[in-house]
């Protein structure tokens, strides 16, 4: 046989080798690939507390109050009455054993942090600063004051307005001006991510609080949970309803002078549930509007403080961002910047700012088109 056929064979051979080497490296990937799918295709589990034990079946009850008899795993195999488990939603076998000391780890289902950012970074909203100043930041650096007077401050507020207004940051700063843990929860998750369990992360949530006072719960898109229910039949409704009330409960039950505030946080105001605003609960409203002609000019500012400017028209570039948001005018900020990029200049040009507004507002409108039509 010839060299050049002995070559040849021996680069089939190792061709082959790298051929089978790579297919055994696709079905790998491919059966992990099914296996996170099937992972995301599963219903959650529910959790249910287990009330007697019937031989090899164990009556449990879940949080809509149903009770059922049903079949245990053998991971449930040594589980008692009293215990909480979690079971599937189509046959309720039970599948899980929860811990009892600590049922879930409800850090893992909030953030929490102590936030930076100062007042100065919030352009416009002086009032709202203002109010949000006296009513929380005060009485958590001053309780002896509101004593003294006899007042009772206010165990939290609404910021209520358009998105990307700044209702986050102002509740931030307040978090950062008085050194408050700042705890964000969204009201949304509070209810999906753990089928009937709202109700105990509240509460949870709210002994977190306590611990790492002063604190700051900041409720995000409350509406999820606090809008006004007519019609309250379906179970996963009974489930919001109850996580609803066990939020008002556990207003109700700390002390205005404590130093523990609330902050929620809408866009829907007008399918708020009033009880959440009654007095001696969130019962002062700050609304955040979009911003003025001025506040535009400062929220730019702040945004484009570290940024080397051309020579641009001002009153030009604002009279084109009315009606625009805090959040949209930053994102215009970022969009000019890499037009520059692209431009390989370092100096940002007024027709970057309004090639940026003229794409942000597209995509809005883009958005918006999307919700309407689908
Ligand atoms: N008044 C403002 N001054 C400076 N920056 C702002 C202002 N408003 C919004 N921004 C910018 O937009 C970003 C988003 O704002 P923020 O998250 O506070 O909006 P929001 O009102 O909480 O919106 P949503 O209702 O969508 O939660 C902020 O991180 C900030 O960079
Ligand atoms: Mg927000």
């Amino acid at each position: 046989m010839a060299q050049e056929d002995v070559d040849k064979i021996f680069y089939n051979y190792s061709n082959n080798e790298a051929l089978v080497e790579e297919n055994r490296f696709l079905k790998e990937t491919i059966e992990n690939m099914q296996k996170e799918l099937q992972r995301y295709k599963s219903t959650p589990l529910i959790a249910c507390e287990v009330k007697e034990l019937h031989g090899e079946q164990v009556l449990v009850r879940l949080p809509n109050g149903n009770e059922f008899l049903v079949e245990k795993s053998p991971e449930c195999k040594d589980i008692n009455a009293g215990e909480y488990a979690l079971a599937e939603q189509k046959n309720l076998t039970l599948i899980k054993k929860i811990p009892s000391n600590k049922r879930f780890d409800v850090e893992k289902f909030v953030i929490i942090e102590k936030p930076k950012i100062s007042w100065n970074k919030i352009g416009g909203l002086k009032q709202q600063e203002q109010e949000i100043k006296e009513v929380i930041e005060l009485p958590l650096k001053n309780p002896k004051l509101f004593e003294k007077i006899g007042i009772d401050p206010p165990k939290g507020i609404l910021l209520h307005g358009p998105p990307g207004t700044g209702k986050t940051i102002l509740a931030k700063a307040v978090a950062a001006s008085t050194h408050s843990t700042f705890i964000e929860v969204v009201g949304s998750e509070l209810v999906q991510k753990f089928i009937g369990e709202g109700a105990k992360l509240v509460k949870e949530i709210f002994e977190l609080a306590r611990e790492k006072a002063p604190s700051i719960i900041f409720i995000d898109e409350l509406d999820a949970i606090g809008a006004t229910r007519v019609d309250i039949g379906t179970s996963g409704e009974r489930e919001v309803q109850r996580t609803f009330m066990q939020l008002l409960s556990e207003i109700d039950g700390f002390s205005p002078l404590g130093n523990v505030k609330i902050i929620g946080c809408t866009n829907r105001k007008d399918i708020l549930d009033t009880a959440i605003t009654r007095p001696g609960r969130l019962d002062r409203l700050i609304e955040v509007p979009l911003p003025n002609e001025e506040a535009i000019k400062e929220i730019f500012k702040i945004h484009t403080a570290k940024m080397s400017l051309g020579k641009i028209d001002m009153t030009l570039l604002v009279e084109k961002m009315k009606e625009l948001s805090g959040a949209e005018i930053k994102s215009i900020v970022t969009e000019a910047g890499y037009f520059a990029i692209r431009d390989k200049r370092n100096k940002i040009k007024e027709k970057d700012f309004l090639k940026a507004i003229e794409k942000v507002k597209q995509e809005e409108e883009d958005e918006s088109y999307k919700k309407i039509f689908g």
